[in-house]
């Protein structure tokens, strides 16, 4: 089963993840996690040009390339194996992302976007998409406070930031059968048994 994570900046995606694999670790599901951008050494190289906030002269278009080619990369390095070897993956943003922040964010053509993703992904599309919706302001403060590194795309205005919750509510509410929405605005531990229940649902029907 291939499970993705999509929300805010701040949302607090890595920390679940970390806590949704332990449990299902100790459930005694074989788990890969992984993230994007990067994932893979070459992902890696590309997550840093993306990342770095010298880059203020990079396209829209050379951005959204990049993410693809480390999407790419993933799907055919990590993600295909690990689910051919029927293990769960976990991964930190995916596609939606793009959608999101290339798409509601920048303003990219939707239509273009869905057909580049098809050609990184070869079609691959997540069984279970977990997203965090968060305040855009608390996400950004929770990310300051943590004194985490704000990268290229936490320094966008917040309007941006808006645009891409309004693009991830829309997304969500196309598909309910793939996303599943979570208030993150609530103490860790109560988002992680909510998630943990969603998932272990989804994997007790799937069986
Ligand atoms: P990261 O440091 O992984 O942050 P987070 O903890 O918020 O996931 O940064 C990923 C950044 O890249 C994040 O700001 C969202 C952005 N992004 C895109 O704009 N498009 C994409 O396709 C992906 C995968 C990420």
């Amino acid at each position: 089963m291939f499970i993705t994570f999509e929300g805010p900046d701040g949302s607090g995606k890595t920390t679940q993840i970390r806590i949704l694999a332990s449990t299902l670790i100790e459930a005694g599901f074989s788990v890969v996690v992984t993230r994007e951008p990067g994932g893979t050494a070459i992902g890696d190289q590309i997550r840093n040009v993306l990342h770095d906030t010298a880059n203020t002269a990079m396209s829209s278009v050379a951005e959204v390339l990049l993410y693809s080619a480390s999407r790419a990369q993933l799907v055919e390095e990590i993600i295909r194996p690990a689910l051919a070897d029927g293990r769960i993956v976990l991964c930190d943003r995916y596609a939606d992302s793009t959608m999101a922040y290339q798409g509601f964010g920048r303003g990219l053509d939707r239509g273009m976007l869905a057909d580049l993703t098809a050609y990184a992904t070869g079609g691959l599309k997540p069984d279970l998409t977990i997203y965090l919706d968060l305040d855009v302001s608390d996400g950004l403060a929770r990310r300051r406070n943590e004194g985490e590194e704000m990268n290229r795309l936490d320094l966008e205005a917040v309007h941006f930031h808006e645009r891409v919750r309004g693009g991830y509510r829309l997304l969500a509410a196309a598909d309910p059968g793939r996303w599943i929405t979570v208030d993150a605005d609530r103490p860790a531990g109560e988002v992680a048994t909510e998630i943990r229940d969603i998932v272990l649902h989804r994997l007790s029907v799937s069986r």
